[in-house]
């Protein structure tokens, strides 16, 4: 009844293949392009790591991706994603390093919305003064999704919230024009395409993870020191998840730094040190969201490995709140 519909009624043919997909799209992208350039920046989020894999294969070396390092990223994620690019696509990849200038930034500051608006200022300014530094001509690229689209207003959908894949571009670059390859795909889709192009598994499936960074998963200020207590432990934490194969099982994982000291007792000697929580939610949309039903023994050696591997962590608690009345971030 349906299949009627659509190809009786609806007129489809059915000929939309993701190989196809791919074919078409690197060869509108070679005529678009010609011998231009293309920039493009890449947070090491699914879309943008999917857009930059699929603009590589259509004109290579022509395309220059921008790659933030603000030192708000997970453990060894800027590396991660850099190898990835370097090594397995043909492009030239720009890594910044500005994690001192994000934390001098941040230093004294501990409201969420004050440390929001400082790494987003932030993030626009080093990105864009790399454009026009270097390469504010030819192409722009983002990796804008179907679903960024309605979110963002398209037609008569109503504007929900401009969405950070579509990054504004400032008044004094001018770009010929902006290439969105995956406009028109929904997430799994933008996944298949990136598995198509090899992207690692570790890439494609990369849970959501927030434009601040582990600037809202550490409470209160944001140092040097916390950022890494924050980064080992939840390096444990995905550790162990993937090794009993319950990473699979949830939406979103990870640690937080709540900004807490708890006194507690290693060996004779009292303790006065951090506390971290763990955050895990399986949800299909993030509207609303159930905290995850770790099994106690999982939890358990999670909570014994950051005490033991993670200096000046002393106590780990679980977060069972679910989404409403807590959001999936704490801050
Ligand atoms: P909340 O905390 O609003 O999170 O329940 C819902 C989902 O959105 C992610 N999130 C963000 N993603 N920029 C993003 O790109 C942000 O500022 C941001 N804040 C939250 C969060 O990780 C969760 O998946």
């Amino acid at each position: 009844m349906l299949r009627a519909f659509l190809y009786d009624v609806c007129e489809c043919k059915g000929e939309w293949k993701m190989d196809s997909f791919i074919d078409t799209t690197v060869e509108q992208i070679r005529a678009q392009v010609g011998d231009k350039g293309v920039v493009l920046g890449l947070s090491g989020g699914v879309d943008s790591s999917v857009a930059a894999a699929l603009i590589s294969k259509a004109i290579g070396k022509q395309l220059t991706c921008v790659f933030v390092d603000q030192g708000l990223m997970r453990k060894d994620e800027g590396d991660f994603v850099e190898n990835t690019f370097t090594k397995l696509f043909d492009m030239n990849f720009v890594r910044i390093n500005c994690q001192d200038e994000f934390l001098s930034k941040l230093k004294g500051v501990s409201d969420p919305e004050d440390k929001r608006k400082i790494i987003g200022t932030e993030f626009y300014n080093v990105f864009w003064n790399k454009i026009r530094e270097s390469y504010g001509s030819g192409f722009f690229a983002q990796g804008t999704i179907y679903p960024d689209r309605i979110e963002s207003g398209k037609g008569d959908a109503a504007k929900i919230k401009t969405h950070h894949n579509q990054v504004g571009v400032p008044e004094d670059i001018k770009f010929e024009d902006i290439i969105e390859p995956l406009k028109d795909l929904f997430k799994d889709e933008v996944r298949a395409v990136g598995e198509k192009l090899g992207l690692p598994h570790d890439l494609v499936w990369r849970q959501p993870f927030p434009g601040p960074g582990l600037g809202v998963r550490v409470i209160g200020e944001v140092t040097a020191e916390r950022v890494r207590i924050l980064q080992e432990a939840d390096a444990i934490l995905r550790d162990e998840m993937d090794k009993c194969g319950y990473a699979d099982k949830m939406s979103q994982f990870f640690a937080v730094l709540p900004g807490v000291k708890t006194v507690g007792v290693m060996g004779d000697a009292r303790t006065y040190s951090e506390l971290v929580a763990i955050r895990a939610v399986t949800t299909d949309d993030f509207m609303t969201a159930d905290w995850a039903k770790i099994p106690y023994d999982i939890l358990g050696k999670v909570s014994n490995r950051i005490i033991n591997e993670v200096t000046h962590v002393n106590r780990v608690v679980y977060d069972i709140t679910s989404k409403p009345p807590g959001t999936v971030e704490w801050e």
